[in-house]
Parts: structure tokens; sequence; C-alpha cells
């Protein structure tokens, strides 16, 4: 099997090849369960990947969320924990390490990002207000709807097409956008939900340029910009490697230019942040940190731990500043793209351009014969695990739930199966049986049938949702 050739980023770094910057301490071990072992396992998870036990996965690839590798320096942060129930030395430390890196003024922890979404929308939204976004994300969204807002999709078109290669496919649609506000009226918007990168949409980026037009219209008819920095390290990257002038910055300096274009920003630290658990909110506003500060005790802990033990606040302070190491950031997105481009010379059908933190299969194009009520994302997910215990999620028709307001299915123009590379964890030899392993699912689509749904949690059903194969 030929490797690609890297064209672009390796020659921008001056060299045939990358590496990862460090080098492997500690090991866990990992085995491949036999194919009969596999089917059972499917089978008892209702063909939902969400349901299997990890005991059963050989190469999890579910997600990039809390399952990144912590260096030798936070692990001995980890023995450093000042466990005060107030006021713990590594809240402080958290606090400096978002404000030095993120540049806001007030920080409120949480336990992780979707403690954070429940407290800005309950915070920020009023019934019946919209809340604009650059794609919806799953949690992110059933929060806007549960606060009372209702989420409207301002993404640039370009972003539901897998095949368009606009480099900032996460930008926002400003004609969109402005349409919304001078129809409903600027009072009637809850602030614009920005993230970078774009998960829904394949970890695409949004630029610089378009995060300062967003700041001008917005500031236009007073309207605030809350931004979801899960993945903004990645985000700044690749504003390096594409924009016109930040090719001579560093990661950390665009990062800090980016979030100072928006009036705060809420964390799922368990992506960026190298950390397997932890989360934060950090904003501008005086009276709304004090709002957020009030809430939190209500909902994660005291507002100097917020649902996380001190030393988890102090391996999450010290993964900031790794995270946005350039050599870090670098290895970490050219090891996503090295398996895209694998898939992408075999022919197979992904999400382009490569994102930050996944692979996206297109499972429309993977398996034309299955329609969008037969869950071909979630086959392939099912199919995939079958073939090789390689782990993926769904990422279309099942994730994008029901519209509360019809009750039917919602049906995204984007049907993707995520394989999520989890930070400092996998080799490039594991990519390697991953690409080899969607090729052999590949070569057989043309047997394969879709799934039916047989039992369907009322929200965020993706998560619990059990499916059977249509016979
Ligand atoms: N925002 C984004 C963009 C996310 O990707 C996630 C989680 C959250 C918010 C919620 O954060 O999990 O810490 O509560 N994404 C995970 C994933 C689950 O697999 O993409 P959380």
């Amino acid at each position: 099997m030929t490797k690609p050739a890297y064209k672009t980023m390796g020659q921008q770094f001056g060299r045939r090849s990358w590496a990862e910057p460090w080098k492997i301490k500690m090991v866990e071990p990992i085995r491949i369960p036999g194919r009969g072992q596999r089917k059972k396992a499917l089978i008892e998870a209702g063909y939902n990947t969400f349901l299997l036990p990890s005991e059963d996965v050989y190469i999890d690839l579910l997600t990039d969320s809390g399952t990144s590798a912590m260096s030798d320096r936070q692990w001995a942060g980890i023995m450093l924990g000042d466990e005060a129930y107030a006021g713990s030395r590594n809240f402080y430390h958290l606090e400096k390490a978002v404000q030095q890196y993120y540049g806001y003024r007030y920080v409120v922890p949480t336990h992780q990002g979707r403690g954070a979404e429940h407290m800005i929308s309950q915070q920020c939204i009023t019934k019946g207000q919209f809340v604009p976004g650059n794609m919806y994300f799953t949690t992110t969204r059933l929060h806007q709807e549960l606060a009372g807002g209702s989420f409207v999709d301002v993404i640039i078109g370009q972003a539901h097409d897998p095949t368009n290669l606009h480099p900032f496919k996460g930008d926002v649609d400003l004609d969109k956008l402005e349409y919304l506000i001078k129809k409903e009226g600027a009072e009637k918007i809850a602030y614009v939900s920005l993230a970078g990168t774009v998960n829904m949409a394949g970890g695409q980026p949004v630029s610089m340029a378009n995060v300062k037009a967003l700041r001008i219209l917005c500031n236009k008819y007073g309207v605030k910009i809350y931004l979801d920095a899960t993945r903004m390290a990645e985000n700044a990257y690749f504003i390096q490697q594409r924009e016109e002038g930040y090719a001579d910055k560093s990661v950390a300096d665009i990062l800090k230019e980016f979030c100072s274009y928006t009036d705060g920003a809420w964390m799922s630290a368990k992506k960026d942040h190298l950390v397997n658990i932890g989360g934060w909110i950090a904003v501008n506003s005086y009276d709304l940190f004090d709002a957020l500060r009030n809430m939190v005790v209500v909902f994660e802990g005291l507002h100097t731990y917020g649902g996380m033990a001190g030393r988890d606040m102090e391996a999450l302070s010290i993964g900031i500043a790794e995270s946005v190491q350039d050599d870090h950031i670098h290895a970490r997105v050219m090891q996503v793209q090295y398996l895209g481009e694998l898939l992408i010379d075999w022919g197979i059908p992904i999400m382009r351009p490569v994102g930050g933190h996944a692979i996206f299969l297109d499972a429309k194009c993977f398996y034309p014969h299955i329609s969008q009520d037969e869950f071909p994302a979630q086959t392939l997910a099912a199919e995939l695990y079958l073939d090789s215990g390689v782990r993926s999620m769904e990422r279309g028709i099942v994730s994008a739930g029901r519209d509360p307001a019809t009750g039917d299915h919602r049906r995204p123009a984007l049907e993707l199966t995520r394989l999520a590379i989890p930070r400092r964890v996998y080799t490039q030899a594991h990519m390697d049986v991953v690409a080899e392993a969607i090729k052999a699912v590949f070569d057989k689509r043309e047997q394969t049938r879709g799934l039916k749904m047989v039992y369907e949690p009322k929200v965020l059903r993706f998560f619990q949702a059990r499916f059977e194969p249509l016979s």
C-alpha cells in the first residue's frame, strides 16, 4: 500500500515528514475481539456504538472527548491537587490560564461542556428568542431549546456540501444573519452562538476575517457573540495555515485575537485541553459573571471548583498551556490529515477538506441505495465495528433528532459517520489499520442493508437509541 505524499502542509514546514513532539512513557494494552464476539456485542448494543462496552472495542474513535493522553506534567499536576472545598489553589491556576490564553476577564468552572451550555443558555436566552449559529451541535442546541430559544442555522451554504473545498467552511453567512436580525428584530436575538471548529460540519474552521466582520455586524445591532471554544486551538491552527497574514503568528496569539472579537466563551475542556474531564465559561461582563457564579453553585458545585476536583483543575490548567503549542497542534491535526489523505487516495467519500479532529465518512455517498430513513451513517458505524472492532459514531439523521414543533425527523443535508481521533493516543500504524478497515467495508458496500430504529429516547436519542437490521 502506498502512503500519500504530503504536498501541502509538509512543504510549508520545510520537511518531508512530521512526527509527534513526544515519546511514549506508559502504554495501555488493547486487544482485537474476534468476529463472533464483535457480532454478539453489536447485537447486544442494539447496533449503536455508544452502547458497546469499551472492552469489546479495538481502536476507539467514538470521540476525541475526554479520551486524550495526559502528559507527564499533567499527571504530576494531579498530585498537586488542593482538595479544599473553597478557594483551591488549582482554581486560581485555571482562572489565570484561561485569562492568559483566551483573554476573557471572568472564569466560572464547570464539570464539562454541557454544564457550561446549560448555564449560558439559561442566563442569556428568554423564551421565544432566536439563537443563530454556525451549525447546530447536539447538546448546545438542546440547552438552547430547553431555555425557550430556537436555534437558526446561519453557516455558509458550502458547509452543507461534503465535496466543497472552501478553506473556512465554518464561516457565518453574514447576509443570512442580518436578514434574520432585520426580520425578527434585534431584541429577539439572544446572541450569536459561534463555534470554532464546527464539529457537525466535519471539524471545519472559522476565519479571522469572518469573526471580525461578524463583530462589526453584531455591534451594529447590539447583539452579543458567545463562542463555543471547545476546539478553538485547532481552529487557530487552520487560520495560521490558511489565512493570509497569519503564517508567522503563533497559534496562541491567533487564539487570543479570535476570542477578542467575542463577548465570552464556553468550553468542553475534554477536547483541546487534553484532560479527561472539565469545562468552564468565561465572560467579560461582570453582571453576567455574577449571575453565572450564582447559578453554578446550584447545578455544578462551588464557583471555585464547578464539579471538578482540585487535581482535575491542575491537570486542566497545564493542558491549556500545552494545547496551544505549535508543534503539538501541528502533529495533532496532521495525524487526522494523514488518515484523511489515505482515504481520499482510495476514492472513499469523506467530508472535505479534512477537518481538525475527525474524519467524517459521507454515508449518503457510501450507501446511495440506503435511504436516510434507514440510517445510512448508523449502518456504516455498525458495519465498521463488525469488520474490525473500530468504533465510530453516527452524525446524521439520528443525531439531528426530531423537530420539537412537528415531531418529524430532522433530515440534515449531511449524513456522516465520524471517526474522531483522540489526542496523543494512537500511532500512524493505527491510522493505517483504520483506513484498511474502512476500505474493506467500502468494498462490500453494495451488499449492505440499512437499519430500523426499535427504541427511541426522547432527547439526544443518538446516545441510547437501539436498532435492528432490515430483513
Ligand atoms: N460543544 C462541542 C462543539 C462539542 O463537540 C461538545 C461535545 C460539547 C459542546 C459538549 O461538551 O461533552 O463536555 O459536555 N462533544 C463530544 C463529541 C461529546 O464527541 O463531539 P461535553
